[in-house]
């Protein structure tokens, strides 16, 4: 993505052109930026044994989920579906890995029909699992009491958490495996997500190391997804050149106390698409009130969530006309609810009916959370490659 003629550019096409050729609401995602992203990551990690398993429900897309294959990652999935699809993408069942939460008995025995591989959330699937597929290899997730995230909705370990098997059952989850010949070959962990501080994402890794050494058959350990991106200008990238090096120097030292060499799994989601992505949107009228200029543009949260949802923030542009004079505005959408504001008080290069908005950085947790609320069809997604 860049700048050109004062407008938006992916490769050699424009926004507008884009906007034009294929309709808006449009998601554009770019190849580069998922490369760029993917390279960063592992080659901040250099672990022999390293797997990145990329969590899918970040962007589904067909053509993202081969390109992450073809450069080599291997995936992460909730649901029947999210396997379906990622089988479609090409990847093999060995590396798919399935972690869900309050699934059915249905969903379970499809999971074990397919060999995907498994992490079990709770006492109850680990039972379940072990009616279906006993004396099979099996992970768990566990729930260490640390949580972190860019919002409530979205913290998955501590005891509010609905997610993992807590400390205080893990003999019980091991004498329930027993009982059913499962042999736990993983120890899974997910605090979060969008977090920036690899402090706490190092405590939660020291944590579950210390718990890896009571279980005697691992031979992983997935320490989950989370990575954050900077989504407001003064926000800072994560240190993951500084993550990777710590977790690495960690690992070595805790195989040589454990007596074996254990594969390391991340599941990044968000840090691998989000930049990537852009939602771009018509502008359809600009409105004023004694108070605020409203600018409206032809979609809305039911195509984009996060600032309804999370109250998040996302950089608005306009990509007709990236510099000029500007106006401050609240940019909103067409969805009959008041909370369906993209941006509040932006400011933004004076906007009129037909330019195209670009929304930043909803490449994770855009496309995928849309919905068709107010019977609106969903956007297409077009990938630029150079
Ligand atoms: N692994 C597990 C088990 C997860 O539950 C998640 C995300 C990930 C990996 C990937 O997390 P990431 O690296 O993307 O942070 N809709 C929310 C985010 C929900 C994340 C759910 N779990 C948002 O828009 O912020």
């Amino acid at each position: 993505m860049h700048i050109k003629k004062n407008q938006l550019y992916f490769g050699k096409f424009s926004a507008p052109y884009l906007g034009k050729k294929f309709g808006t609401p449009l998601y554009v995602y770019e190849v580069s930026t998922i490369k760029r992203q993917y390279k960063k990551l592992v080659s901040s990690i250099a672990y022999r044994k390293l797997s990145v398993h990329y969590a899918c429900k970040a962007n589904t897309n067909i053509s993202i989920l081969k390109l992450l294959r073809r450069l080599g990652a291997k995936v992460e999935t909730v649901s029947r579906g999210e396997i379906i699809l990622a089988l479609k993408a090409g990847f093999k069942p060995k590396d798919i890995l399935y972690t869900s939460t309050s699934v059915s008995r249905d969903e379970i025995a499809f999971v074990a029909r397919r060999k995907v591989m498994v992490n079990l959330d709770s006492l109850s699937q680990i039972k379940l699992y072990g009616e279906i597929n006993p004396g099979s290899d099996v992970g768990i997730r566990i729930n260490q009491g640390i949580g972190a995230g860019h919002h409530d909705h979205v913290i998955t370990g501590g005891s509010n958490s609905k997610f993992g098997i807590p400390l205080e059952h893990m003999e019980f989850a091991q004498k329930l495996a027993k009982k059913y010949r499962l042999r736990i070959i993983r120890l899974h962990q997910h605090i979060g997500s969008n977090i920036l501080d690899k402090k706490i994402l190092l405590r939660a890794f020291d944590k579950l190391l210390e718990t890896a050494l009571n279980f005697k058959d691992l031979e992983s350990l997935d320490f989950g997804g989370g990575f954050g991106i900077p989504y407001l200008p003064k926000e800072k990238e994560l240190d993951v050149k500084g993550l990777g090096k710590t977790m690495v120097r960690k690992m070595k030292r805790f195989n040589k106390l454990y007596g074996k060499e254990l594969a390391m799994i991340l599941e990044p989601g968000r840090f691998l698409v989000a930049e990537a992505g852009v939602l771009l949107a018509s502008v359809t009228e600009i409105k004023n009130n004694p108070v605020h200029t409203f600018v409206g543009v032809d979609t809305g949260f039911n195509h984009f969530v996060r600032p309804a949802m999370y109250g998040s923030f996302h950089r608005i542009i306009n990509a007709s006309k990236i510099k000029g004079i500007s106006i401050k505005a609240h940019i909103v959408g067409n969805i009959c609810e008041s909370g369906d504001i993209f941006g509040k008080d932006r400011v933004i290069t004076s906007p009129k009916a037909g330019d195209i908005l670009a929304i930043l950085d909803t490449g994770a947790y855009g496309y995928v959370m849309a919905s068709r609320y107010n019977s609106r069809p969903l956007p297409l997604e077009v990938l630029v490659d150079k």
